[in-house]
């Protein structure tokens, strides 16, 4: 399956009365792993691009738990899908050996990042160039292409 089919949007409950809402979201429960790490960004203007990079390790799940934000997502193959984040009980799940480019931040955006992996920066792949080799050259490998 590619990569771009495998991200996709996730709902969380929302357990919400007349005191507000709560949103909960458990690790090997409401998101597909064992969540290691959890950081966000904020303050991002809307014509700067983060992220730009793909993990070979990490799975992350990303909220817009205020404002909003694009996700695009590129599976170094010319396959690409935007996500469009902006309510704070929807997540997008992003698979390992995902290029992901967040963008279009709101002035309010707080994007919440979910994480399988500690922070390691040798399993990040941050030139694109190098990500879509890998990328092929897994791709040869599982279909018997390099023999
Ligand atoms: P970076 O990966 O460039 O952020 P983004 O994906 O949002 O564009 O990270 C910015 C800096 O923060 C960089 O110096 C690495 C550091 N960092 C950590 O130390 N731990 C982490 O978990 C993350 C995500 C980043």
């Amino acid at each position: 399956m590619s990569k771009i089919d495998s991200a996709y949007f996730i709902e969380f409950a929302e357990h919400g009365d007349e005191r507000g809402n709560l949103v909960v979201v458990e690790g090997e429960r409401d998101v597909p792993f064992a969540i290691q790490r959890v950081f966000y960004i904020y303050g991002s203007d809307p014509d700067i691009v983060r992220g730009q990079h793909a993990n070979r390790k990490s799975q992350f799940v990303l909220i817009n738990v205020a404002g909003q934000s694009k996700i695009r997502v590129k599976d170094g193959l010319g396959n690409e899908a935007v996500f469009c984040l902006n309510r704070p009980r929807t997540g997008v799940y992003i698979p390992t050996m995902a290029w992901k480019e967040m963008y279009d931040f709101s002035p309010d955006s707080v994007l919440l990042c979910l994480a399988s992996e500690h922070y390691d920066e040798s399993e990040y792949i941050r030139d694109f160039a190098a990500f879509t080799a890998e990328v092929r050259t897994a791709n040869q490998a599982a279909t018997g292409g390099n023999r």
